[in-house]
């Protein structure tokens, strides 16, 4: 079918041979992996932020005399789950609007969109000399992370090869532990800064990872499911065989395309579109009972991401370092917040290799096993010798045992299943909706924590 779709054949050959991925073709989907430094930086410098000298003084009005007295020397903690937590309200109401978006205007352009709203949250965070501007601020850009953050797995989900989907969205995972990385060090160089360059550096430099993405975006194909669920065979055809590097009329190519659009054309008979309204409540359609419902794919989305964010992992990320500050027996707490992070960034890549070697099921129950002992262990240490310096150490070590568990499970595995587990007809809402659960409950745990 060159330059058309009219002789395209339906498969149901599951077993087909996919195409061999061009080296260029990895690295196409692997780009847009990027979106998760996006994701990691912007919830990971605020931790380093609020617990600097220069912020405390100029946002709470503290002299610095004031500065080694620990009960006074903070920002309020009302004031800080209120900063922190706020970029994940609009990350919720960012990835539910994206979600719908996504049908109508494209993944990579809805993508783009984001890029643009975060920038200017952006602007605005980098303003700020108080919280009247730093919290709508962080409200904008949740906004465009939310955007980011939902439609980057659902095209990286659409664009990436069968074979290597898990690995390439664990990849995503592992930008958005390397831009928690990245915020710890800028964080860690401009700490000790007594100017707004202190927290300006760490809040402006976002503004690279959203031009570096958009630019990148623009210039790579659309997702080639979005073509086929907008009726545009030409344009999926031709997408698809930039994406995988071979001609329109390769068999490869053809072969595939055959695939998504017998696949499509499958789950429209059994989830028929409908009104607006309709297309939202096809998420919900189903039975309980039965395994492959829309409803039940929706809860299992949901409730994963949910669970995601119950093991706790951002209590770390957001408040490590003013958590390692109130232990009293730690010299650098900014340090140990580095090294919690780059065990972090280190565990996750082990994920590309499980995640397909073993299946996401058994990671995400040997995961929680792991994070549960873990957790246990550093709760019973704290109560019954918190203060020695020796039971400190061992919780930090126990803590980074459990960073490993969830690096190298949940993390990743929570995104590579919501990716993978909706029909067409509903995947963009779908992701939406287990995103902006994650946004939730990452919402709920950054207000409750400190
Ligand atoms: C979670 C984030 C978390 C990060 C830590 C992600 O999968 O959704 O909330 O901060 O992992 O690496």
């Amino acid at each position: 079918m060159p330059g058309g779709g009219a002789g395209l054949v339906a498969t149901s050959d599951v077993n087909r041979v996919e195409a061999p991925v061009t080296i260029k073709a990895y690295l196409m989907c692997a780009f847009a992996a990027f979106g998760g430094i996006f994701f990691g930086y912007d919830s990971g410098y605020i931790n380093g932020v609020l617990g600097m000298n220069y912020v405390i003084h100029k946002y709470t009005g503290l002299p610095y005399s004031d500065s080694n007295n620990n009960t006074v020397w903070a920002i309020p903690s009302w004031k800080k789950s209120l900063i922190v937590s706020i970029l994940s309200a609009g990350t919720f109401f960012g990835a539910l609007i994206a979600g719908d978006l996504a049908d109508f205007t494209g993944r990579r352009t809805t993508i783009i969109i984001g890029c643009f709203i975060f920038i200017v949250g952006v602007i605005l965070q980098t303003a700020s000399t108080t919280y009247k501007l730093l919290v709508p601020g962080r409200l904008v850009a949740g906004f465009g992370v939310g955007f980011v953050s939902a439609i980057i797995i659902l095209y990286m989900s659409e664009i990436s090869p069968r074979k290597v989907r898990g690995a390439l969205v664990s990849g995503y995972q592992f930008c958005i532990t390397l831009g928690i990385l990245l915020a710890s060090c800028v964080d860690y160089g401009t700490q000790n800064r007594l100017d707004t360059g202190s927290y300006r550096i760490p809040i402006a430099l976002q503004m690279l990872w959203a031009i570096i993405l958009g630019t990148g975006l623009f210039l790579l194909p659309e997702s080639p499911r979005y073509f086929v669920k907008r009726g545009k065979l030409d344009q999926a055809a031709n997408v698809l065989s930039r994406l995988r590097g071979h001609p329109i009329d390769s068999e490869y190519i053809q072969q595939e395309l055959a695939e998504i659009v017998a696949n499509h054309e499958y789950e429209l008979q059994v989830i028929p579109q409908g009104s607006y309204f309709n297309s939202w409540m096809n998420c919900f359609r189903g039975s309980l009972w039965r395994p492959n419902s829309n409803l039940r794919r929706t809860i299992l989305g949901t409730s994963l991401q949910m669970m995601q964010q119950w093991t706790g992992i951002n209590f770390i990320f957001y408040f490590g370092t003013t958590f390692f500050e109130t232990l009293g027996t730690i010299s650098n707490p900014f340090l140990i917040s580095l090294i919690t992070t780059l065990v972090n960034v280190c565990s996750t890549p082990i994920s590309f290799w499980t995640i397909e070697r073993f299946g996401r099921r058994p990671l995400l129950i040997w995961g929680a096993l792991g994070m549960l002992i873990c957790e246990f262990i550093v709760a019973i240490v704290g109560v019954t010798d918190g203060q020695d310096k020796k039971a400190v150490r061992a919780m930090i070590s126990f803590i980074c045992i459990y960073i490993f568990f969830f690096a190298s499970t949940w993390g990743p595995g929570a995104w590579v299943v919501i990716g993978e587990i909706f029909p067409l007809p509903i995947r963009s809402r779908g992701v939406g909706l287990s995103t902006a659960s994650n946004w939730l409950w990452n919402c709920v745990s950054g207000y409750c924590f400190p």
